[in-house]
């Protein structure tokens, strides 16, 4: 949550090379962004008076500064709100009193109160309703009595400019102080010099020449710099124009070894091609990349057949999409593999680790591989000492560097903040893993390859016609209910949470069986009830699910093999066996996006949400 990027060195566009990361790294949140900057004379050794801040609310994509800004220190920020509302005073950078400190914060300072407290009464004024200001501030007063008490441990008269030793000693106290899950990056003006730390939330460092850049994710990175620093928990790192020192926040003690990764694969932003969102352009990516999964895997599937194979319990852990993705491997596993594998969302999880020992398996499954409840769960998995794998599509992230054991998903970028690709991606995975523990590959390569041909069937004019007709009628209802069971029942939570994310329509998901328990009590004349009806053992109960929401007048949309007299709409699907689950998430991205251009929506960013969600 929140993107952050800072620049220092010998370019004179800083300005935008801040922007242009800042764009990079939307999908992190998206609702005001802002800019801290100024110009060095290095050999002038001229004062600066004061930081230049440009704060807006809303997006950043299309923005492009007006005036040219010379400029060769800066950090920018675009926010997802947790304390305060969307205003351009509560949009970051923050400033100190004397706007020569300017600060950028992912994460939430959970004891700010008290620290806001006591600065107030030391007479700090402050000018939002965030948490983040109490860091700058009290950064600021750490700052002056460190100065101080050097110019009275040297009896100096004239104050030196500080070298940066004592910005990145006051900024090490007040993190110290922090409780929660923070990223930091901080200018100062005195000491020309940049200070980020870390706890939680994730922060690179990308080295240059004469030159060095910082942001929350890689990618953002790549395009100045393939040398990476993704820095740990409890560091602290200095960066100058021509210096990077890593220390550690507890003890203040610097770290001798810092190794930089040379990144070797490229995580190119894809773009939106020819289409209208990224949202389609990735739900068009999908037989591309499941074809690419049949015919090229990760080379580390094998290393997690056996994992599976020879562990004593496996748990599946995700969030969101991912989270059903994972809740879909149950029924994978257990009608392939005839395994029971457990599943868990990850912010559940941890509180489930009791029954965790040295032979279990995580496999925490995420499309970014930042997901805080996600990393917090395999942090505690890990202190049971279960081993770790990961299933992600953002190389490098945490999550990567947390798990002994990765498969990519080789999906691409993925951009639209609702996840499409890389949910069928993970599906793809899931089944070809299951076929494998049963020496089967070849069954699942097929069946896939099915359901690529039936994705083709469903990515075509005539049927995008068709739903676009039903999301007519849909988006006449306040809410919308889907029905699946065994296979389908994910399916239908996923297609319910595309359509919540995408449209706000309020959609619900649920095993069809449930529905005489309860559900069957708001429908109506006219509401719009969705049935997954594979040809699979569930199709004569969820059949008969349909059949009682018809009954009580419900419109009923069957997504099926074949027709039936009971729907008023029907949306085909091809049999695939157990990949029909693929097509039918498909048909569910669908309906979401289509009911989001319907209701003039731009379903790439959905309000109040964020692609990569690093605070609890
Ligand atoms: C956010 C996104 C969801 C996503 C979830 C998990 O909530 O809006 O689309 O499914 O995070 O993300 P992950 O990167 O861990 O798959």
């Amino acid at each position: 949550m929140c993107g952050i990027f800072g620049y220092i060195g010998k370019k004179n566009n800083a300005v935008n090379i801040v922007l242009d990361g800042l764009k990079t790294l939307e999908y992190r949140g998206y609702d005001s962004w802002g800019i801290a900057f100024t110009f060095i004379e290095y050999k002038a050794k001229k004062e600066i008076k004061s930081i230049k801040i440009i704060k807006k609310t809303g997006k950043i994509g299309g923005v492009v500064l007006s005036e040219k800004v010379r400029s060769n220190f800066a950090l920018g920020h675009t926010r997802w709100a947790t304390h305060g509302g969307v205003t351009k005073i509560n949009a970051h950078p923050h400033l100190d009193c004397s706007n020569k400190i300017a600060l950028i914060h992912n994460g939430i300072i959970e004891n700010y109160d008290e620290i806001k407290n006591e600065l107030i009464s030391n007479g700090h004024n402050f000018r939002s309703e965030t948490d983040t200001e109490v860091a700058v501030h009290l950064i600021e007063e750490n700052y002056n009595k460190l100065k101080k008490q050097k110019i009275k441990n040297k009896k100096q008269k004239v104050r030196l400019r500080d070298d940066g030793s004592t910005f990145l000693e006051a900024v090490r106290l007040a993190f110290k102080r922090f409780a929660g899950l923070n990223a930091i990056i901080v200018m100062d003006l005195d000491s020309r010099s940049i200070v980020a730390a870390k706890n939680g939330s994730p922060l690179v460092l990308g080295k240059g020449k004469d030159e060095n850049y910082l942001a929350s994710d890689s990618h953002a990175l790549q395009r100045h710099t393939r040398d990476l620093y993704y820095m740990e928990d409890e560091e602290i790192a200095i960066v100058k124009r021509n210096k990077i020192e890593i220390y550690d926040v507890k003890d203040g003690n610097k770290k001798n070894k810092v190794n930089f990764h040379r990144l070797t694969c490229s995580y190119k932003l894809d773009g939106k091609g020819s289409f209208s969102h990224h949202m389609l352009k990735e739900i068009y990516d999908q037989p591309k990349i499941i074809n690419q999964i049949i015919r090229n895997p990760d080379k580390s599937l094998q290393k997690i057949v056996q994992l599976i194979k020879k562990s004593y319990g496996t748990y599946l852990v995700g969030c969101g999409t991912a989270a059903y993705a994972c809740l879909e491997g149950t029924y994978i596993f257990s009608k392939i593999a005839k395994r029971h594998i457990n599943y868990s969302v990850g912010s559940e999880f941890g509180y489930l680790v009791n029954y965790l020992t040295n032979k279990s398996l995580v496999l925490a499954l995420s499309q970014s591989g930042e997901t805080i409840d996600v990393i917090e769960a395999i942090k505690k998995a890990k202190t049971k000492g279960a081993t770790i794998g990961a299933m992600v599509n953002v190389y490098g992230s945490t999550l990567c560097r947390l798990s002994d054991h990765q498969i990519y998903l080789h999906a691409g970028t993925e951009q639209a903040v609702v996840s499409t690709k890389a949910f069928t991606a993970k599906l793809a995975y899931l089944i070809l893993i299951s076929f494998s523990i049963i020496d089967k590959k070849d069954e699942g390569i097929n069946l896939l390859s099915k359901s690529i041909i039936s994705v083709n069937d469903i990515l075509n004019d005539e049927y995008i016609k068709k739903i676009s007709k039903l999301v007519k009628y849909l988006n006449r209802y306040n809410n919308i209910y889907i029905i699946g069971r065994g296979l389908s029942y994910p399916i239908a939570l996923e297609s319910a949470l595309k359509i919540k994310e995408a449209s706000y329509i309020h959609a619900e998901g649920f095993a069809a069986g449930e529905l005489k328990h309860g559900v069957i009590a708001l429908i109506e004349k006219g509401t719009p009830c969705i049935a997954f009806l594979p040809n699979d053992e569930t199709y004569g109960a969820s059949l008969a699910g349909a059949m009682e929401m018809k009954a009580r007048g419900g419109y009923i949309v069957g997504i099926s093999y074949k027709p039936h007299e009971v729907f008023d709409c029907y949306l085909p699907i091809r049999d695939c066996g157990i990949a029909t689950i693929i097509p039918s998430a498909v048909v569910g991205q669908l309906l979401g996006f289509l009911l989001a251009l319907e209701r003039g929506i731009n379903p790439d960013m959905p309000r109040n949400l964020a692609k990569s969600v690093t605070v609890k």
